[in-house]
């Protein structure tokens, strides 16, 4: 059975915990993860293979911009057992669509190891980020990141998104779920 990417649910989040566990040394407790969902429930994709999450992006808006609305790709990962099946380029595509169509956000930035090959094809070659800098010992076993952005260019997520991605079907949820575009906070996550 194939998998399919859709929005994440609070039930969700547990499963999503696990696969970060999974696949990447930058985890997070599940309070960051609810606080996510809370404030963005439409930045929180999911990769569903017939009931199991086997990938996620948890993206959010910058919380440190006053001025501007702009997004930010706190994580994303897929299980070995289902990567390269095009999984991650569709989980991040339906974030990107969720930042320029739901909250108008102008642009989205991540940070990305700098021996992380995988993610930088993705990032760089395969979705058109582009680097704006290099962040020295970023990760807790000094390791630089990369700080990479992409702008959005009118029109251009909402023409890669099918189905139930869809702008209204996006709006609908953040809707459904009471909360508003562009909300923002000052509470910050915490990193274990
Ligand atoms: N080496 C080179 N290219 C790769 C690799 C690899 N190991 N894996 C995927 N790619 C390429 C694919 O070929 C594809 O490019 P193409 O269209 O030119 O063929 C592109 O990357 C996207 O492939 P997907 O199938 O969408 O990627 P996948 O679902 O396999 O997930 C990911 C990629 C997320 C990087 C996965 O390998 C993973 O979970 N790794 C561990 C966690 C991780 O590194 N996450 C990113 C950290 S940065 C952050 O979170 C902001």
């Amino acid at each position: 059975m194939g998998a399919c990417v859709r929005a994440a649910t609070i039930d969700d989040l547990h499963a999503m915990q696990r696969c970060n566990l999974l696949c990447l040394p930058e985890n997070y407790q599940l309070k960051y993860y609810l606080y996510h969902a809370l404030a963005w429930p439409a930045l929180l994709q999911v990769a569903d293979c017939d009931g199991a999450i086997v990938g996620y992006v948890l993206a959010k808006l910058d919380e440190e911009c006053e001025n501007e609305i702009r997004g930010h790709i706190t994580s994303l990962s897929v299980l070995r057992t289902h990567r390269k099946l095009g999984l991650a380029a569709t989980l991040m595509r339906a974030a990107h669509a969720a930042l320029e169509e739901v909250y108008d956000a102008k642009d989205v930035s991540l940070h990305v190891r700098v021996s992380n090959e995988a993610a930088l094809h993705l990032y760089r070659d395969v979705l058109r980020y582009e680097r704006v800098g290099v962040e020295e010992k970023y990760y807790a076993d000094g390791e630089d990141a990369y700080n990479m952005r992409k702008t959005f260019r009118e029109g251009e997520a909402r023409a890669k998104v099918d189905g139930d991605g869809d702008v209204e079907t996006l709006r609908t949820r953040v809707e459904r779920m009471g909360a508003g575009a562009g909300q923002k906070s000052k509470k910050k996550g915490t990193k274990r």
